[in-house]
This record gives structure tokens, sequence and C-alpha cells, in this order.
């Protein structure tokens, strides 16, 4: 099966807001559970989900049947780590028959810590575009922003991704003021000798993580096209990949410099996707607590898809205009990243 690359027109899909936006993307966390600890993302000491509460690889793979027919074209998914989950392979599998359906992309979110010894056999399962989080090229930084990776294992499972023929991989950095800022010249000139895309991310105060002041510790997406400009003539593009990063390209080179800025630049107008927590939550908006049981559904009316697919077209209803992320002060939003995945 070939998968599909690049832009994609926008499809056909029953999964319209009371805003007019088409939901043509979900995500879906098959884990909270992680390797890593980074400081962005979680607090020191996490408390897991049981198991009896995250969905089954087979009802994740339901949700994935009942999000194409409903005209969702993109899936992507997400952790945690998602490649920590047992036998998550089988799920790639699956929801790679959805091709045949209308599915466009299947990609994946990853730490990459796994990457080594799965990239073949994620490539295998047509898994189309992989995204993997590298904030510092320092080991001992990259140490002390993941609080337990190895920088080493990172790279071997970028190069593994690479020698597995996946096209347009993609690094995602969260910047933060006086770990990682002064970085962004080499992470870009890391991208560009190993022909990457590469996105910037401003930090989201999702969960109370109790390391850093976020409102200290944020650095937008324009100090570092500032800091970039010094070195790179960045040109703005219009390509998009499906999600809220805003490209430019450096000439001569392959790579994509990305910028995803909830604070500086806001683009809930155009959201496009939603989310499926790892315990089976509809998640109507990264910064906002609206959500529907949908494992309520699957296991209260197993095989029932007609009432599946009718409990998500209602829940569009609810889909918020957008998210009130404030840096200063407490979180709004008490659940950590690695229940959503991003
Ligand atoms: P592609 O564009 O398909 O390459 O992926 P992506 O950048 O949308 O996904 P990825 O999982 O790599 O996420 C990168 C960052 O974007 C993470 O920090 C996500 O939390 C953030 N992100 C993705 N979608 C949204 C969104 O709808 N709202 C907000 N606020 N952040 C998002
Ligand atoms: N703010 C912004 N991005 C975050 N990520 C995790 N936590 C946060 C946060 N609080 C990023 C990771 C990964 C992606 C899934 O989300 O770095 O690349
Ligand atoms: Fe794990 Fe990703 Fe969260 Fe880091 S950002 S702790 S790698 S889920």
């Amino acid at each position: 099966m070939s998968v599909p690359s690049g832009e994609t027109p926008s499809p056909p899909t029953s999964l319209i807001d009371r805003f007019g936006r088409r939901v043509n993307y979900v995500r879906f966390s098959v884990t909270d559970r992680c390797d890593f600890r980074c400081v962005y993302c979680m607090s020191e000491r996490m408390t897991f989900l049981p198991r009896a509460r995250v969905l089954t690889l087979e009802e994740v793979a339901t949700l994935g049947q009942a999000f194409v027919e409903l005209g969702v074209r993109r899936i992507r998914i997400t952790g945690g780590e998602p490649l920590v989950r047992c036998n998550v392979l089988w799920l790639f599998r699956e929801l790679g028959r959805l091709y045949e359906h209308g599915l466009m992309e299947l990609t994946l979110t990853t730490n990459g810590s796994q990457l080594e010894t799965m990239a073949t056999d994620l490539r295998a399962a047509d898994v189309a575009r992989i995204n993997i989080s590298l904030d510092s090229l320092d080991p001992e930084r990259f140490r002390r922003i993941t609080r337990v990776g190895h920088l080493a294992t990172v790279l071997r499972g970028i190069h593994a991704a690479r020698a597995a023929g996946f096209q347009r991989i993609k690094l995602n950095s969260v910047i933060l003021k006086h770990r990682n800022h002064d970085e962004v010249i080499s992470l870009v000139r890391f991208a560009i000798n190993h022909g990457l895309d590469i996105s910037f991310i401003e930090e989201m105060p999702l969960g109370v993580i109790g390391d850093h002041d976020r409102a200290e510790a944020h650095y937008s997406s324009e100090a570092i096209r500032n800091d970039l400009k010094q070195v790179f003539a960045l040109t703005p593009t219009t390509e998009k990949t499906g999600g809220p990063s805003r490209y430019y390209r450096i000439p001569e080179t392959d790579s994509r410099i990305g910028f995803i800025s909830p604070h500086s630049h806001n683009f809930c107008g155009t959201c496009n996707r939603v989310r499926v927590s790892a315990e089976g939550r509809l998640l109507l908006c990264l910064g906002q607590e609206h959500s529907v049981d949908l494992r309520h559904v699957l296991r209260a009316h197993p095989g029932d898809l007609e009432r599946l697919k009718q409990t998500i077209i209602n829940a569009m209803a609810i889909k918020p205009r957008g998210h009130d992320f404030q840096l200063n002060g407490q979180p709004v939003i008490l659940r950590h990243m690695n229940h959503t995945g991003g």
C-alpha cells in the first residue's frame, strides 16, 4: 500500500462544529505512560492510569474505523510515549487498513526512545510520518529536561527512522528560556544536516509541573525567529502539515522550520482536530475540558458502530471556540500533556 504524502485537499466530513470548522484529524493517545519525565509535560512523581481504565488496542482500532467512516483523513498516534504500549504495532497495522477506506495519513508522535528497534516495523505498518521530540543536543541538558532520557538513544532512533525510509521526519523542540533557548541555531543546523524538518513549540500550561515557572520560562516564537535570523535567511511559506505549525524555509536547504505558537499566534480559528485520551475521553480541545466518554459507549454497546458514530457527531456541538491558556498562576487545565499527547 502506498502512503499518500504532502498536503491533502479538505475532504468531506460529517464532523462540523458550530463555528463551521471541519474536523478531519483525530489524535489517539494510546497510553499515559512514558519512559521520560519531561519537565514541561509531567511532574516528577506521576500516578498513571490503572490498566482497566485504558482503552484496549481493539477499542482504539474500532474508534479509528468510526472516525474514518465519519470523514476523518488523518490519524496521529500519541502518548505518553506510544511505543511503550505493548503490542502497539498491531494497532498501526489495523489502522493502516483504513487507507483503503479513506484514511490519507497515519502518523506518530514519539520521544524516539524505542525507534532504534521499531522504526522498520513502523514503516512496514504504513506509518506515513513521524514527529520526534528533541529539545537539546547536549547529553547533560537533555537528561535534565527529560529528567531520565538518554540523548544517544534518541539520536540512534532518529537515524533508524531515516534508514527505515521515513520522509519528512519532524523534530519537535519545546523551547524554554534558560534551559535550551540558546540551542535553537544548533537544533536547526542539526535538522538541516540530517534532512529533517523541525518545529519550535511554545510551552502550554497543562497540569501542575513544579519544575519551573511557566511565565518566566516562556520564550516566544518571535524571539526564536529573531535568533535564527542572525544566521539563516528565513522565508515564510504557506506549506502546512495538517497541524498548527507555521513554516519557514531556508534557501538551499530541504528543511522546513516550523513554529507552534499557542500564546503568540493563536490558531484555534482553523482547528481541524479532536483527541481521544488514553481512557477514551473524546476531548474537543486540547486547552479545555469539554469531553465525551467514548469508552462508556464502546463498553456498554459493544459492536454498535452507528451509536459510536452518532455520539461523535453529537459531540461536535460542544467543541469550544478555543483555548484560554494563561501562563501566570495555576494552570486551568489540570490534566498533564501525557494524557492527551499534545
Ligand atoms: P504535523 O503538523 O502533522 O506534523 O503534527 P503536529 O505538529 O500537529 O503534531 P505533534 O504531535 O508533533 O505536536 C507538536 C506540538 O503541537 C505539541 O506540542 C502539541 O501539543 C501541539 N499541538 C498539536 N495540535 C494542537 C492543537 O490543536 N492545539 C494546541 N494548542 N497545540 C497543538
Ligand atoms: N507544552 C507544549 N508542548 C508540549 N509537549 C509536551 N508537553 C508540552 C507542553 N506542556 C510536546 C512534546 C511532544 C509533543 C507531543 O508535545 O514535546 O513533542
Ligand atoms: Fe514523555 Fe512526551 Fe511527556 Fe516527554 S513530553 S514526558 S516524552 S509524553
